[in-house]
């Protein structure tokens, strides 16, 4: 693919852009981290150390999801058009594990640390769609064996999902877009710099405020998600031009 075609975009979101739907970040002032420690809910030792106390944790957040008023906002519609109408493929790469850039329309989608209506099956690995509570006394659909099920989360210091994809696409992009990402965790927090050195893409931040990146990117714009991420997108469309 010659340099002049290259229009293929890459979006990076994190919980920021569910801000406005209703969903806690993790590191602002009121964020869950404020709330709970990490150490305790999210990772694979706490889940071996109090395997009730972490489905419990999820089991929560699963079900503000499930019957809280969560709905897509207007930033997570905002990608869902670009997705449709811009004139090249549009590859989302979500931190979150929410569900609300699937149903704002969002089909070019990567979980890259897994998702809330997911379950996976330590006996056998098989990851299945879940969206009640889930307890050590679940049995798995699939190879019948009990005591198995965890939800289908990347826990620190487990290896995020579809890197091998994400990186391809990093790779041959042409825009990099970091949408309400603090830019604390890697690898997420590394991509704008690998988006910049591999193929010299485009780069964008659209957060509340500067991230810990802020400094890496050649564009910026600050502000709510869903008035930044809108307007950004209208733009580009209008324009065709990713610079
Ligand atoms: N609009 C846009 N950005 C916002 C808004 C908003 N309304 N509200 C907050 N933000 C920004 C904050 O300024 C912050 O930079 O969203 C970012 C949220 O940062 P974090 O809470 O650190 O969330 P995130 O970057 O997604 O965390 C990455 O860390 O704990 C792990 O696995 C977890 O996926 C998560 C990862």
């Amino acid at each position: 693919m010659s340099a002049e075609t290259n229009n293929a975009i890459v979006v990076l979101t994190g919980a920021g852009i569910s801000k406005e739907s209703g969903l806690d970040t993790f590191r602002d002032a009121d964020g869950i981290w404020a709330k709970v420690r990490l150490e305790e809910v999210a990772t694979p030792e706490a889940f071996a150390r109090d395997p009730e106390g972490v489905h419990e944790f999820y089991n929560s957040r699963r079900r503000k999801l499930r019957e809280g008023d969560v709905r897509p906002n207007a930033a997570h519609a905002a990608l869902a058009r670009l997705e449709a109408e811009w004139p090249g493929s549009v590859l989302i790469v979500t931190q979150n594990v929410d569900n609300l850039h699937e149903r704002a329309g969002s089909k070019n989608l990567i979980h890259m640390h897994g998702e809330h209506v997911k379950a996976r099956c330590a006996h056998c690995g098989v990851t299945l769609v879940w969206e009640c509570d889930m307890s050590r006394d679940d049995v798995c659909a699939d190879c019948g064996r009990p005591g198995g099920m965890r939800p289908h989360i990347v826990w620190f210091g487990e290896m995020p999902l579809q890197m091998e994809r994400i990186f391809a696409a990093l790779e041959t992009c042409a825009l990099f877009v970091s949408i309400g990402t603090s830019g604390n965790v890697y690898p997420a927090a590394g991509f704008v710099q690998h988006a910049r050195l591999s193929t010299n893409a485009h780069t964008v931040e659209l957060n509340l405020e500067p991230s810990e990146s802020a400094t890496l990117f050649a564009e910026s714009h600050y502000g709510p998600a869903t008035e930044v991420v809108p307007g950004y997108v209208e733009r580009l469309l209008e324009t065709g031009q990713v610079n």
